[in-house]
């Protein structure tokens, strides 16, 4: 009887945590930068290239404080390969920044960047609160499936799909 009951309490107290982590409340998992990494991006919430053919992708979400709170003004920089795989070391293709609107939001128009060898599709962030410690990271994609052959992938950081060519993801951040 005691296990049974071990086993009914179990099941009760795991299902709201498991909603609690897609949403807020718990920190955002940390991810390494990678080597690509470079400062001084543009300010911009559109890196699509003028003319080019790639397949188009959004990323919408928010930035939440441990609380659950909206944070604005926070700091979110982009940076993910082309649609070849390849990074832009010399300038600033698909790299920006943005800050997050007065309700947390933030809205990132950019491309489908492609897999390369060792890696599944991903985008690396780095998203700060003001005056806060950065959270550096990496975004999957949903569904995609490379995401089980990588072995840096995380399920919690698999953005949500919205619609095809739109996804949604809320960062947890220190506030
Ligand atoms: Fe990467």
């Amino acid at each position: 009887m005691i296990i049974t009951r071990r086993r009914i309490l179990g099941a009760a107290i795991l299902v709201p945590l498991e909603g609690l982590a897609q949403t807020c409340g718990i920190a955002t998992p940390r991810q390494t930068e990678g080597p690509f990494f470079k400062t001084n991006s543009p300010q911009r919430i559109n890196l699509i290239e003028s003319g080019s053919k790639a397949a188009r992708f959004v990323v919408v979400g928010r930035v939440l404080s441990p609380g659950c709170k909206p944070v604005a003004k926070a700091l979110l920089d982009f940076w993910h390969s082309d649609e070849q795989g390849e990074y832009d070391n010399r300038g600033f293709r698909y790299r920006g920044h943005q800050f997050t609107d007065a309700d947390g939001r933030f809205r990132l128009e950019t491309i489908l960047p492609a897999e390369y060898p060792g890696r599944t599709r991903h985008i690396h962030v780095k998203a700060q609160a003001p005056n806060r410690r950065v959270l550096t990271t990496q975004l999957y994609f949903p569904n995609d499936p490379g995401n089980k052959r990588d072995g840096l992938y995380q399920p919690e950081l698999e953005m949500k799909s919205l619609k095809p060519g739109e996804a949604a993801f809320d960062f947890v951040v220190d506030a």
